[in-house]
């Protein structure tokens, strides 16, 4: 396949995860061309760490007719603004998380780039890696029967301000590996309500670095969620999300009517996966895919193959706004006490073939 020719927006802290496999492990399909972000010498020291032959303004980048697709990692509140610029100038775009902050402006970008012919999607695409796609061909093989019941669960203790921001807090920061989890492995949600907290109002600067150390804080957003959703296929799933607890926590099981499927943790790509069948012992299962590492950028590679091959992305915009639907839905269902139906939907993205080569995206 030709390679894509790949120009990335934003060079900060998650720029490296992505720049190891979309300029190293991934370079069979893609091709990193140039790198931007608006402190410049942030976009110097990447090209310099991975050799990226360009490094030049966002306009500049999305100027050049040589970028097909933009990768996006600039932080939440510039992603509508640096997707909509991208579209705009012709280029496929891939985000990180969410799609946009709000709900109109996520639609307004997958609209913006049917009407173009864009491709939109983006992170999570920790569903690709080895663990989830393994969990998903064990269900598809019927290992578990039919899937009655699930549970997804992400407690950890984090107590920086930012994280307590709207837009941020463990539902909309976490929740997305779990939700699209979920969907990746039961297909999409019809129903949610929920209950979402703000237990404690006021906490206390924890970072001792910081000049605020110690300094009491608002919290603007619910760091106690959980929610119940009705999946199409008849599935109810419960998913837990919270910052106020100990340590680290993941939790994904799948319940069916033969078999219990515990997941790896759904924010990693691999991790151990084990099945219990009726009358049998709890397993461990051996992956039956390849990518099973710090893999974000998988789904910038798929998409490239999707561009190529005139077929539909796996991690797509139209998965990234069901997830997000659904976060939005537990929340409303929680302020308003209700059950909250469902505006958008998704098929479950195609599984991958099983196999352990790396190009597995064709
Ligand atoms: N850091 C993590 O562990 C992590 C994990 C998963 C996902 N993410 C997601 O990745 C994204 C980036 O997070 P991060 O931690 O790398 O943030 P960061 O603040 O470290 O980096 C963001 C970079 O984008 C640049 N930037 C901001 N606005 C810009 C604009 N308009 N044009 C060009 N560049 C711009 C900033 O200068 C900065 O260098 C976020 O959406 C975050 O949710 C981060």
């Amino acid at each position: 396949m030709e390679r894509a020719k790949i120009g990335v927006i934003g060079c900060g802290r998650i720029s490296p995860q992505y720049l190891d496999n979309l300029a190293q492990r991934l370079q069979f399909c893609l091709d990193v061309v140039a790198c931007a972000d608006i402190i410049r010498e942030a976009a110097e020291r990447r090209a310099e760490e991975y050799g990226i032959p360009k490094v030049c303004s966002v306009d500049e980048l999305l100027a050049d007719p040589e970028v097909e697709i933009a990768v996006n990692l600039t932080v939440p509140a510039a992603h509508y603004e640096v997707s909509m610029a991208a579209l705009a100038a012709g280029k496929h775009v891939y985000t990180e998380k969410p799609l946009a902050v709000t709900r109109e402006e996520g639609k307004t970008l997958i609209e913006t780039a049917r009407s173009k012919g864009l491709l939109i999607g983006g992170a999570p695409d920790t569903f690709l890696g080895a663990g989830l796609q393994t969990c998903r061909k064990l269900i598809d093989e019927g290992w578990v029967g039919k899937p009655i019941s699930a549970q997804a669960i992400i407690a950890t203790g984090v107590h920086v301000e930012r994280y307590h921001k709207i837009g941020v807090g463990p539902m909309f920061d976490m929740g997305p590996y779990y939700v699209t989890a979920l969907v990746a492995l039961l297909g999409p949600v019809v129903r949610a309500t929920g209950s979402a907290q703000i237990p404690f109002p006021t906490k206390f600067n924890p970072d001792t670095s910081r000049p605020d150390f110690g300094q009491p804080f608002t919290v603007d957003t619910p760091t106690n969620v959980s929610g119940v959703l009705d999946f199409e296929s008849g599935a109810v799933g419960v998913v837990t999300t919270t910052c106020e607890v100990l340590g680290y926590k993941p939790r994904l099981e799948i319940y069916g009517s033969e078999g219990i499927l515990t997941c790896n943790d759904p924010n990693m790509f691999g991790g151990p996966v084990y099945i219990e069948r009726r009358g049998g012992e709890r397993r461990e299962v051996a992956p039956t895919h390849y990518w099973n590492d710090r893999n974000r950028g998988l789904g910038v590679a798929d998409m490239a193959y999707a561009i190529r091959n005139g077929r539909p992305m796996r991690a797509s915009g139209d998965l990234m706004v069901h997830v997000h639907d659904i976060m939005h839905a537990i929340h409303d269902a929680s302020r308003e006490g209700v059950h909250v139906a469902l505006q958008s939907r998704v098929d479950r993205p195609e599984p991958f073939p099983a196999g352990f080569k790396p190009d597995i995206f064709a």
